[in-house]
């Protein structure tokens, strides 16, 4: 299959790539906002007709949580109308679009793991506009998997765990939320689970939604320390309120994810959110030195 990735130099997309070195079975595109911006629909249009485009995975998008609250329109410019462009041409070209969302479309009110079916009811700019993006997507009639993910991380980009790993070397104490409950996903995990969905919708007539993270539930807090312990960092984490520590948007407070669909669908297994956030370690580590 022709496959094209967008947003290709972000952090899921660059995990992509690898996964694409390692089962290369298919032709990939690679591209990002210098050679492909999605927000150009007579570009993306004519990318689909002149490479043959079968699958789409779309990695970009507008992911600056705070400052999106300042920039709605920017934000919604990539993540609604340059999803809807995505979603027009694969539906033109009867191409499968694997449309990236976020845990951000729920309240956070909730108390048990939040399904694909559940009300969403986003609080913040960000998650308002990837909800838009998602009924833009269903909307265009394509063949779809929508696919929800959350506190995404890797050894590339900026990310928690690599912002931790720095304040580990820089400071000996530092406060943590631990009032917000949610799984980390290593986006490494994330790219094997959409080639996974690729092999398996790739021709399929889908509209699908689907959640995934890694397994298990954890506050920001939990995660920082599980980081300084497995990253070998003498730095003090404290726990705080998410009052003690304001941002121009809202988190929800309770984010996570249900995984027993996408585990349903696919039979895939999710790995445990330690031993990823161990492995991701490890390729950090292995990186600077
Ligand atoms: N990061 C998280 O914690 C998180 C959590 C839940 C869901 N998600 C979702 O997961 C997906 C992947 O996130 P990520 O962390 O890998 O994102 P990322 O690292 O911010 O990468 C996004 C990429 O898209 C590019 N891009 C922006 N506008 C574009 C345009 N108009 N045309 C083409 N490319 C464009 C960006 O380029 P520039 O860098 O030049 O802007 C960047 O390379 C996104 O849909 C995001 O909403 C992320």
């Amino acid at each position: 299959m022709n496959i094209l990735v967008t947003g290709c130099y972000g952090q899921l997309g660059t995990e992509l790539q690898k996964v694409a070195v390692d089962y290369g079975s298919h032709q990939w595109f690679f591209t990002d906002i210098d050679t492909l911006d999605i927000c150009d629909l007579n570009a993306v249009e004519r990318y689909f007709a002149a490479n043959g485009i079968e699958v789409c995975i779309n990695c970009a998008a507008y992911t600056a949580v705070d400052k999106a609250e300042d920039e709605p329109d920017l934000a919604a410019k990539v993540n609604v109308e340059a999803a809807k462009n995505l979603a027009e041409c694969c539906q033109r070209h009867n191409a499968l679009l694997i449309h990236v969302s976020t845990d951000y479309v729920f309240d956070g009110h909730g108390t048990l793991p939040y399904r694909e079916s559940d009300a969403t009811g986003p609080t913040s700019v960000y998650g308002q506009t990837k909800l838009d993006g998602e009924q833009a997507v269903i909307q265009t009639g394509c063949r779809y998997c929508i696919v929800r993910t959350a506190w995404l991380y890797s050894s590339t980009g900026k990310n928690f765990v690599k912002t931790m790993l720095m304040l580990g070397d820089t400071k000996d104490e530092i406060n943590v939320v631990n009032d917000q409950k949610g799984c980390p996903t290593w986006a490494s995990d994330l790219a094997n689970a959409i080639d996974k969905l690729v092999e398996k919708y790739g021709k399929e007539p889908v509209h699908e939604t689907f959640h995934f993270t890694n397994e298990g539930q954890i506050t920001w807090y939990d995660f920082a320390c599980a980081i300084m312990e497995i990253g070998g960092k003498h730095c003090k984490v404290s726990p705080i309120a998410t009052d003690q520590y304001p941002t121009k948007a809202k988190r929800p407070a309770y984010s996570v994810l249900d995984l027993n669909k996408i585990k349903a669908f696919t039979g895939m297994e999710i790995p445990f959110w330690r031993d990823s956030l161990e492995k991701c370690i490890e390729e950090i580590n292995k990186k600077t030195k």
